[in-house]
This record gives C-alpha cells, sequence and structure tokens, in this order.
C-alpha cells in the first residue's frame, strides 16, 4: 500500500465521520472466500468513525441447508411463500450466519450485537394465495439501532421479522435494508452483492441519478435480472426518501467495498440523489490534482504540458467542476494580451473519462463564454488537436487560423509544432 492512498482516504474522514451506512450483504458473499476481507473493510469503516448496520440475506445458507436435511424449501429469498418447514430453515441459516458475522467480528476488535429490530406482518394472501410466513416489515425500530450506533456497536439485522406475538416471519434483505437505511436516514445504503450492478453495452454505468436510474429501468426492464432491477428500484426509492447515496458492489472481489467509497469513480454502480455539482476558481491546493486529472491527454498530446509551477502560478485563470467535492473536469481562460481587440484563449478543457457524455464539456464551455463576456471579451479562441469537432459542434465555435493569435502566441504555437487547429467564437 502506498502512503498517499491514506492521502487520499484523509479527504473522505470528515465528510462521513459518525454517518451512516446500512450494508446489504449477500448471502453469496458470506458465502465466499472474500467474507474476512469484507469485515476487515468493514473494520476499516469504524476507525474512521463510520456508523455500520449490517443487514444480511441468507438465502444460499438456506438451500445448502434443504440439501443438508433432503428437504425441499418452498422459497429462498422471501420473496415467494414461506411454508413452515422453510421458515424454520431461514431461523437456523439466519442464526448461524449471524454467529460467523459475531465470531468474524470479533476476530477484527469489532463489538456488534444481534437485533430484533424488524417488526413485521404477514404478507398475507397474493392473488388469491397464502403467503404463510412470508413476512412484510411493518416498523423499524430506529431508536433502538441509533442507540446502538451512538455506543459505537455494530447492529447485526438478520432477514427475519417479529411480530410481538411470538411469531417470526421471513422477510426479503432487500426490502429490510431499504427500510432500515430510511428509517434511520442513512448517508449510504450500500448492497455488497455479487455484482457490479448494471453494465451497459459492456461498460460499467458508474453513475444514476434517481431520474436515469427510472429511465434506465422503464428502457431496459426486459434484459436485466429481475433481481437487479429489485435493487435498482429499491435504490431510486431510498433516494426519494432521505437516502443519499445507494451503491450496487461486487463484494466477492477484494476491495470492492474501499474501492467504492473511497475513490472518485468507484466501482460499482451508484445511484444519487441531488449531487453536489459545482464549477468554482481553482485554488493552489488544485494544481496537484487538476495536473493528475489532465496526465493521460498530455500524453495523448490532446493538452499542452504544464508544469507544476506555472499550474500554481497561473491558479487564477483556471477552474474545476466538482461532484460530491472530487474534481472531475477542468477548463482555462487566459487573456490574450497584444490585440487591439480583447481576445482571450479557451484552454484545458478536460472531463475525466467516467464523467463523459454528460455535458459536462459543454457546461465548462459556456462557463468560460459567459465569464469571458463578463470581462469584456470580445473574441474567444481555442487551439485543439483532436477536439476541434467538439468546439465547432457543440461549442459553436468557428474553424479560423493561426493568424487570429496575437503576437506572443503565435510565437508560442510556432515553436510548439503542434499545429493545433485554431477555433474562434466571437462574443
Ligand atoms: C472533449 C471533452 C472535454 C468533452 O467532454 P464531455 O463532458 O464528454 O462532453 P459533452 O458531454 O459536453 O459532449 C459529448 C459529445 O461530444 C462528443 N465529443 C467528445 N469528444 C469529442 C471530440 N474529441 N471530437 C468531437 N466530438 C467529441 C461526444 O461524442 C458527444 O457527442 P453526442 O452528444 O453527439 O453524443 C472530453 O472528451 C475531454 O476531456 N477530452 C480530452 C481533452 C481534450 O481533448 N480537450 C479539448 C482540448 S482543449
Amino acid at each position: 500500500m502506498k502512503a498517499t492512498d491514506l492521502r487520499g482516504i484523509l479527504r473522505y474522514t470528515a465528510r462521513f465521520r459518525d454517518r451512516v451506512f446500512v450494508l446489504n450483504v449477500d448471502s453469496a458473499v458470506l458465502a465466499s472466500d472474500n467474507f474476512h476481507n469484507l469485515l476487515l473493510d468493514i473494520s476499516v469503516l469504524r476507525s474512521l468513525n463510520i456508523r455500520i448496520v449490517l443487514v444480511h440475506g441468507c438465502s444460499v445458507q438456506v438451500k445448502a441447508l434443504a440439501e443438508e436435511l433432503k428437504l425441499t424449501p418452498s422459497d429462498l429469498d422471501g420473496m415467494g411463500i414461506t411454508d413452515h418447514a422453510t421458515l424454520r430453515l431461514a431461523i437456523l441459516a439466519a442464526n448461524r450466519l449471524a454467529h460467523e458475522l459475531l465470531e468474524g467480528l470479533s476476530d477484527t476488535d469489532q463489538r456488534a450485537v444481534l437485533t430484533n429490530a424488524i417488526t413485521a406482518h404477514p404478507a398475507g394472501i397474493l392473488n388469491g394465495v397464502d403467503q404463510q410466513f412470508t413476512g412484510q416489515v411493518e416498523r423499524v425500530d430506529a431508536k433502538f439501532l441509533q442507540s446502538l450506533l451512538d455506543q459505537g456497536l455494530i447492529p447485526i439485522i438478520s432477514p427475519l421479522g417479529f411480530d410481538g406475538n411470538g411469531q417470526t416471519y421471513r422477510v426479503n434483505s432487500d426490502g429490510v435494508a431499504l427500510e432500515v437505511s430510511e428509517a434511520l436516514q442513512a448517508n449510504k445504503l450500500i448492497h455488497v452483492s455479487t455484482s457490479n450492478g448494471i453494465r451497459d453495452a459492456g461498460r460499467l454505468t458508474a453513475q444514476f441519478s434517481v431520474e436515469a436510474a427510472e429511465e434506465y429501468i422503464r428502457d431496459h426492464r426486459a434484459n436485466i435480472p429481475a433481481a437487479m432491477i429489485s435493487k435498482l428500484k429499491h435504490g431510486v426509492r431510498a433516494c426519494r426518501n432521505g437516502v443519499q447515496r445507494v451503491h450496487i458492489i461486487d463484494g466477492t472481489k477484494d476491495e470492492a467495498l474501499l474501492s467504492e467509497i473511497f475513490s472518485n469513480e468507484g466501482v460499482g454502480t451508484m445511484i444519487h440523489a441531488n449531487e453536489y455539482l459545482a464549477i468554482r476558481p481553482a485554488l493552489k491546493k488544485d494544481a496537484g490534482m487538476i495536473l493528475k486529472l489532465i496526465r493521460e491527454s498530455v500524453e495523448a498530446q490532446q493538452l499542452l504540458p504544464r508544469t507544476r509551477r506555472s499550474m500554481e502560478e497561473r491558479i487564477g485563470d483556471y477552474y474545476v467542476f466538482e461532484i460530491d467535492r472530487n474534481i472531475i473536469g477542468t477548463v482555462g481562460l487566459k487573456v490574450l494580451e497584444g490585440t487591439p481587440d480583447a481576445v482571450a484563449e479557451l484552454e484545458c478543457l478536460f472531463v475525466a473519462e467516467h464523467h463523459e457524455n454528460r455535458g459536462i464539456g459543454a457546461k465548462l464551455m459556456l462557463f468560460i463564454e459567459e465569464r469571458a463576456r463578463q470581462n469584456g471579451i470580445r473574441r474567444l479562441l481555442a487551439l485543439s488537436t483532436q477536439a476541434f469537432n467538439y468546439f465547432t459542434h457543440k461549442g459553436g465555435f468557428k474553424e479560423g487560423t493561426p493568424d487570429m493569435l496575437p503576437a506572443a502566441r503565435r510565437a508560442i504555437y510556432d515553436k510548439s509544432g503542434r499545429r493545433s487547429r485554431v477555433l474562434y467564437k466571437d462574443l
């Protein structure tokens, strides 16, 4: 591990301190080789004072237990009919898992408590069919869970609900996690599943706004597994009801949980309520991050190389685009001296790959245009080797010639040998 990884995490610590993360751990993840790594990662989160609630499923273990006892379960995940024998299997499997969780957390010095915070009533008769011991979550005892969190404990919530009259019901863990995260107004609901979420045309879709997720469900209902649709729908509901972020990650992969939380792009799929979006002037402390961000584009000769020193000296000319306080885009505006008309150059336009095609580049261009207008600039220039079509098609620039550059800028242009195309826009 690099020491700089720790520095990277540092900027999240204040933001997440004392926030509640509800982890909904799939039964297959609990049965996987990565189970103990996951517990270690939970320990890391606790060490940063993040409050963790652990909800878990048990369908894989119910299936295994049924095979062991030569029984046929009526349902595995609490979505169908739960007969009496299956309820007994679920209670047995859930208790074994809870024990394993307590044991594993104990190994990592974490204190955890198995809870009875879910009040449930029978799912009842659906389409004329009695669902028997399948339950619906009626209430979450948020006060009880909050008091455990206040004491630095990790509440464990099994997929079982209690009716207060001596009856237990099998409830679906996704539903429980949703209700718990809403009741606690969690900062994050993280589905630690066996998939990274939605892969659109082979490419992982990193982030959905609530509206985009709804649209996605509508357009792709036929092509995605029902379990994923359910997670997305639950995610949309959670975000509408006060949960900030819902993540779907592959918990069988080592470090997935930490990578999702502590990196800009994450490794899974995220549904977010209102994201914090902003263009702001760059500060001196951003110079390193901007240089890191544009490094690949510089190597690909899309952008001019810049040194840290020159970046810091001219930091007042740069702006950054932030999502949730992470810099994911940048642009500069440099007034060019030595022309009778007020001319400025739009420079260093860049949007991180994971955030491309969401209109951020266009927003940055518009922003610069507006700033230039406010500063009395009459003509905006842009030099580009590979994005000239972008400037003309998306930014309303026109193709110009190097003669349009003021003498000093022209000298640099000629010296560089890059032969960038010169674009201009009269304001
Ligand atoms: C060019 C860049 C800023 C676009 O950012 P973005 O946020 O993805 O752009 P937007 O979302 O506003 O626009 C996306 C559209 O532009 C098109 N586009 C992206 N890069 C393009 C390019 N180099 N040439 C032509 N069109 C391009 C996309 O295909 C998409 O088209 P569509 O709307 O018809 O589907 C980004 O790709 C980037 O940082 N590139 C590397 C650095 C660079 O070349 N900068 C410009 C030199 S100063």
